[in-house]
């Protein structure tokens, strides 16, 4: 096995691994300070910052022969036999320049900039800057200039690493960021009337080390040291990326992508990163209701009374359900025994799909997919638990429109309109008609019973996306006050005793199912994968 040495300490690299000198200390567990650097990004060895103390130890002798002088961490790379040296006199005196000469011209705003409590020049001036300033304080400037829709500039705090520069060009391949004039004068621009506009432009503030890049959408709405994060996945497309909804006091705040070799990479699309503001949109569903009059008149109902009267409603029916692919493969699981303890020939569909565009597929292989729910794979392979041939929304129009159900249970939780009047019509034939939903809609107005549903991050569960790529995450944050996650109703539906527990039902799942058994091992920590690609086979 190739063996490099860092700061004294032998580690094992894989004998095909192209690894950097940051990325080799990483896995002995050292950390290479670094800006202008990032894993999937080009290296232009910029900053810096990474600078560190590299030679060769001879395999044959063991005689180790070092380089006379200080080399990018970044772009050397770490071979069998490299030895870096990270913490000597020379790289720490290096580290303590480069910050010196990074804060002369940075204006000195923490106090009023976003990036504080996780802006990597506070971090690593407190790690590895000097103690004292040697030179004289200047009144600072903080030019802000707008790049675009989503992102502003605060142009006298860049450092000029470049990551948004490099983003634009090799990962979303749109290019509108550049970096105009020279020398100390450099600056991040735009072009005139060419903004930075383009459906991944909110990776740039993620990318950027400190506070020159600002997300409008999140800019002085919350301190980040009061934020709580929780790895979750985006249900704004099939994709299924992984991110962190980061949140305070049940509310989103922002949303960022988290690192996934297998999904997303490092990066998210805008509609996914600004898609959580209908969780807290005032229009919400908040209480079950049931219909009292034809003219859609409801009186409110308590979720217990739910659970009970709404069986009673639906036995002797014809029954029919939606599952939509918004709900988790735990809720539509459960939703399928329920529907059929109810009926036991209940017709079992697969919910809406809403399909947008064509997918969208960037340079560096990153794709926006145009269908816009995250679990369609899941609730198809739940589905083949239960029916021989699968069912889709239109099969189910079409049925309750030809009279061959009296009664449909119709699952949805999109964050938008979904069906108008002329969708909504052949369901003025049924005698019960069960509504689950986010917001009230053309079908709700129709429902007798109408009740509200959980968004994406007040959710726990399994999502299996496009690529048949499980991930499975806990809720971020409580739903509304009233609101019961869909899980909570089939779980008391069902008669089970206590809370909710979604990892009882995947473990129950995983032992009625071969095709689903991988969903009942060992769990490994949320939001890690799991391969399921027998899922797609049924
Ligand atoms: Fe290596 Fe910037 S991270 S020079």
């Amino acid at each position: 096995m190739p063996t490099v040495i860092v700061d004294g300490h032998e580690i094992e690299i894989g004998a095909d691994e192209r690894l950097n000198c940051i990325e080799a200390a990483r896995r002995a567990g050292v950390e290479i300070p670094h800006y202008c650097w990032h894993p999937g990004l080009s290296v232009v060895a910029s900053c810096r910052m990474c600078l560190v103390e590299t030679g060769t130890r001879d395999a044959a002798t063991g005689k180790i022969t070092m380089v006379p002088k200080l080399v990018p961490g970044c772009q050397t790379p770490a071979r069998d036999g490299t030895v870096i040296v990270t913490d000597s006199k020379l790289v720490r005196d290096s580290r303590a320049r480069v910050e010196e000469a990074l804060l002369i011209d940075h204006p000195i705003d923490c106090s009023i900039c976003d990036k504080a409590g996780e802006c990597l020049l506070q971090d690593y001036h407190f790690q590895h800057g000097q103690p004292e300033r040697r030179t004289d304080l200047n009144p600072f400037h903080s030019r802000r200039r707008d790049v675009g829709p989503t992102v502003t500039l605060f142009v006298d705090r860049c450092i000029m690493c470049t990551r948004c520069v490099r983003f634009t060009r090799e990962v979303s391949g749109t290019a509108e960021l550049m970096v105009a004039n020279r020398g100390s004068k450099e600056e991040i621009d735009v072009f005139p009337g060419f903004p930075l506009d383009n459906k991944l432009s909110g990776n740039v503030v993620d990318l950027c080390p400190v506070g020159a890049l600002g997300d409008k959408d999140f800019l002085y709405q919350q301190r980040v040291w009061f934020l709580k994060r929780e790895a979750n996945v985006c249900g704004g497309c099939s994709a299924g990326c992984s991110i962190h909804t980061e949140h305070n006091q049940d509310t989103v705040y922002r949303l960022k992508p988290r690192d996934n070799p297998h999904v997303n990479t490092w990066w998210m699309c805008d509609d996914g990163r600004y898609g959580w503001h209908h969780l807290h949109a005032p229009d919400r569903l908040l209480a079950p209701g049931r219909a009292v009059s034809a003219s859609g008149e409801r009186e409110p109902a308590e979720w217990h009374d739910v659970v009970t009267r709404l069986r009673a409603e639906l036995e002797g029916s014809r029954l029919a359900v939606a599952i939509s692919p918004m709900l988790t493969v735990e809720e539509a699981w459960m939703l399928c025994a329920v529907a059929r303890s109810i009926d036991p020939r209940a017709a079992l569909h697969l919910g809406h799909v809403p399909v947008r565009g064509e997918d969208e597929r960037f340079p560096a292989g990153f794709t926006i997919r145009a269908e816009k729910c995250p679990n369609r794979r899941g609730v198809e392979a739940v589905l083949r638990l239960y029916e021989e041939e699968l069912r889709g929304w239109d099969d189910l129009v079409r049925t309750v429109a030809d009279g061959g159900v009296d009664a449909a249970w119709v699952t949805a939780g999109y964050p938008g309109p979904w069906i108008d009047d002329a969708g909504a019509a052949p369901f003025d034939r049924l005698r019960t008609l069960v509504v689950q939903d986010l917001f009230d809609s053309a079908l709700g107005k129709r429902a007798t019973w109408l009740l509200p549903a959980a968004g994406f991050a007040e959710r726990a569960g399994t999502w299996v996306n496009v690529a048949h790529r499980a991930q499975t995450f806990d809720a971020a944050i409580r739903p509304p006050a009233g609101v019961w996650p869909e899980g909570r109703l089939y779980w008391n539906m069902l008669g089970r005793r206590g809370l909710y527990d979604p990892h009882a039902v995947r473990r129950q799942i995983a032992e009625s199912s071969t095709t689903l058994a991988v969903l009942g091992g060992e769990i490994p920590p949320v939001g890690v994968d799991l391969r399921v690609e027998q899922l797609a086979g049924g």
